[in-house]
């Protein structure tokens, strides 16, 4: 099935992209996180996590006989440089990034569960495999910024009284 290995070989090197934009974005937020340790906490375990996945990709792709795209990849990590200088300047950016990583996760879930179920179609077992396992990570991820989301919320608020930005990150 040439159409299918085609369309697999196109979603994995998307997904190499998000992951080098996922490490950009991650990295940002946790240089200015200061007052949200657990947050900042969960967020270097998924930033490895997320390298991880970003070499994981690269070994499947070289096993496939593709390559990466460079050009995508360096596109979108000047995206999220652009998002982050978005938010450095933003007082309410913890709730804000908070927002835009789980929807952020819900897109690698996503793209993930569409990739394994056509790398099962095309017959390459072994691409499904890391399919689903990259995407029980970002469940993981994402299952943990929804049930945090609340207390994130009321400890921003709490930071938010002073009027000085550093102090709300
Ligand atoms: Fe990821």
């Amino acid at each position: 099935m040439p159409e299918t290995r085609k369309y697999v070989d196109q979603w994995l090197r998307d997904a190499h992209a998000m992951e080098a934009q996922a490490e950009t974005i991650l990295e940002g937020q946790i240089n200015r996180i200061r007052h949200y340790p657990a947050l900042a906490a969960r967020m270097k375990t998924h930033l490895e996590e997320t390298t991880s996945q970003r070499e994981r990709l690269e070994a499947c792709m070289e096993r496939r006989g593709t390559s990466t795209s460079g050009l995508k990849d360096a596109s979108a990590k000047f995206t999220a440089m652009m998002q982050n200088l978005g938010g450095v300047f933003a007082g309410d950016e913890v709730v804000k990034g908070t927002l835009a990583s789980y929807s952020f996760e819900a897109m690698e879930i996503a793209s993930y569960r569409i990739l394994a179920a056509a790398a099962e179609a095309e017959g390459d077992t072994q691409t499904a495999q890391l399919c689903n396992e990259i995407c029980r990570e970002e469940e993981a991820m994402a299952d943990w910024l929804k049930e945090h989301m609340p207390n994130l919320t009321l400890a921003f608020f709490d930071r938010a009284k002073s009027d000085d930005t550093e102090a709300k990150r």
